[in-house]
């Protein structure tokens, strides 16, 4: 099947120029200004006014999770046909090794969940909430069969929080097999304190979900974890970072020339702690971990991205139901954690940061799909618009605009963060891997037909190495 992509600006991360992509059998086969392949191809699709993006690349996802007395409200089924449309045709879900589990026990069960169901392709990262020497072994099984990011937590210590040690032993493993570790930075332990001590005073509301774990113990952990890393010699990916301190323990740790990179969220960069006072117990639709931060945080991220101490923007989708938050509604500490964000990613970050002029139309493409899927090892297969690549390609309306709302989304949950937010900028037609499944707004695709991604190790030629200074 050869398919045509014509008349359309094709916008990459460094080039933005009127032409054509001609697809033959899933992939890229050329691109230029005028391919003279009309008479050749199967079917023709006509991009005028619109542009042609890479699909984009959500690496941070949580699809049919078990956490906090329940599972999150998106399975592979209804996640990755909510990611694709929105503009997202390959994810990075996080598996999990449970205590007491093997790491291909982790594998086995995520590829049991996502096999059959995912619309879209989609890789694992491993999260190890716990380490010995068998398990440290089989660290080098799962890179050989593409996962090769390893997720550790320094909170939540009842579930998955490792100690120090146990932190440093698997960054050192990893860095001999040149994997990535990537890390939710937040101090568990005293956060468990503050929450101990506020419920002792009846404080009870989603508000001291926030107010029980402060920036500082994200600055603290980030800091620590980057210093763990450097000793140990592996490269580092901070997740979800929503702070100023953060961000510079990351700035710092670039200037001891080490490959460090974080992420963050567009709920970190649009969406603020007030939130968490809304009435009717509607603060806990925000309750995430890290928690959301005063608005003077915001214009920091914004710059981190500009200036390249940010490199991602992923979603961290981990929706709830309305039902399952209220199962905190006398105890904060008992609210899942997590928010939906897998199908409005794409579109927010062109509005408020494209359209609002804070980051390029070339930057835009680098957080949501290039840097992504260089870090992750899946580039160039995916990530740009270039002969050999997967044919994983969004035809994006820059003008069109549309209005967020839980009635209209594909996200399987009951709210969503930015309801009533109207923004510039609609993903009319998905390709993945040559083929549509989204027009209209609406999922044309087969259910199953999204592929594992066997990943690379990140590929250190793709960044320039920080300088020590
Ligand atoms: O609140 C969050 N972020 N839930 C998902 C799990 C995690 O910490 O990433
Ligand atoms: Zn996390
Ligand atoms: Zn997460």
């Amino acid at each position: 099947m050869k398919t045509l992509i014509k008349n359309g600006t094709i916008i990459t991360s460094i080039d933005r120029y009127h032409g054509e992509v001609l697809i033959d059998d899933g992939v890229i086969k050329a691109v230029g200004t005028s391919l003279n392949v009309q008479d050749s191809v199967d079917r023709i699709i006509d991009a005028k006014d619109r542009y042609i993006i890479p699909g984009a690349i959500d690496v941070h996802t949580h699809l049919d999770m078990p956490f906090g007395g329940t599972v999150s409200a998106d399975d592979f089924n209804t996640g990755t046909i909510a990611a694709a449309c929105g503009g997202t045709t390959s994810i990075l879900d996080f598996a999990i090794q449970n205590r007491g589990e093997s790491l291909q026990q982790g594998w086995d069960n995520w590829a049991a969940k996502a096999e059959g169901k995912a619309v879209i392709d989609y890789g694992f990262h491993m999260i190890m909430s716990q380490y010995n020497k068998e398990i440290g072994k089989e660290m080098r099984t799962l890179c050989d069969g593409g996962i090769t990011s390893f997720k550790l937590f320094m909170a939540y210590p009842d579930v998955f929080m490792l100690n120090d040690g146990d932190i440093f032993r698997i960054m050192q493993h990893a860095a001999s097999l040149d994997a990535m570790v990537s890390m939710h930075a937040e101090n568990g332990s005293v956060i468990d304190v503050l929450i101990e001590q506020a419920l002792k005073k009846k404080n009870i509301e989603p508000t001291y979900h926030a107010l029980t774990r402060p920036s500082s113990l994200e600055a603290e952990a980030t800091s620590r974890a980057l210093v763990l890393a450097e000793l140990a010699g592996t490269t580092i990916y901070i997740v979800h970072l929503t702070a100023k301190g953060a961000l510079d323990a990351v700035t710092r740790s670039r200037n001891h020339g080490h490959l460090a990179f974080a992420e963050t969220c567009p709920q970190y960069l649009l969406l603020s702690q007030d939130r968490y006072d809304e009435p009717n117990f509607d603060g806990a639709k925000y309750v995430m971990s890290p928690p959301l931060r005063p608005k003077s945080m915001q214009p920091w991220l914004w710059q981190g991205l500009a200036n390249d101490t940010i490199h991602v923007v992923a979603t961290d989708h981990c929706p709830f139901s309305l039902e399952d938050k209220a199962l905190g509604n006398t105890n904060f500490s008992k609210i899942p954690n997590g928010a939906p964000g897998i199908e409005t990613r794409v579109s927010l970050l062109h509005h408020a940061g494209v359209i609002n002029h804070k980051i390029s139309l070339h930057k835009w493409i680098d957080l949501i799909a290039t840097t992504p899927a260089k870090i992750f090892g899946m580039f160039p297969q995916k990530g740009t618009i270039a002969p050999g690549s997967d044919a994983d390609i969004v035809i994006f309306d820059p003008k069109k605009t549309y209005t967020i709302s839980a009635k209209t989304q594909k996200m399987n949950v009951d709210y969503n963060p930015y309801e009533g937010t109207t923004v510039q900028g609609t993903c009319d037609i998905v390709l993945s891997r040559g083929n549509v499944i989204v027009e209209n707004n609406q999922f044309v695709g087969q259910i199953g037909q999204g592929n594992f991604i066997k990943r690379s190790t990140c590929n250190k030629k793709d960044f320039t190495m920080p300088t020590q200074v």
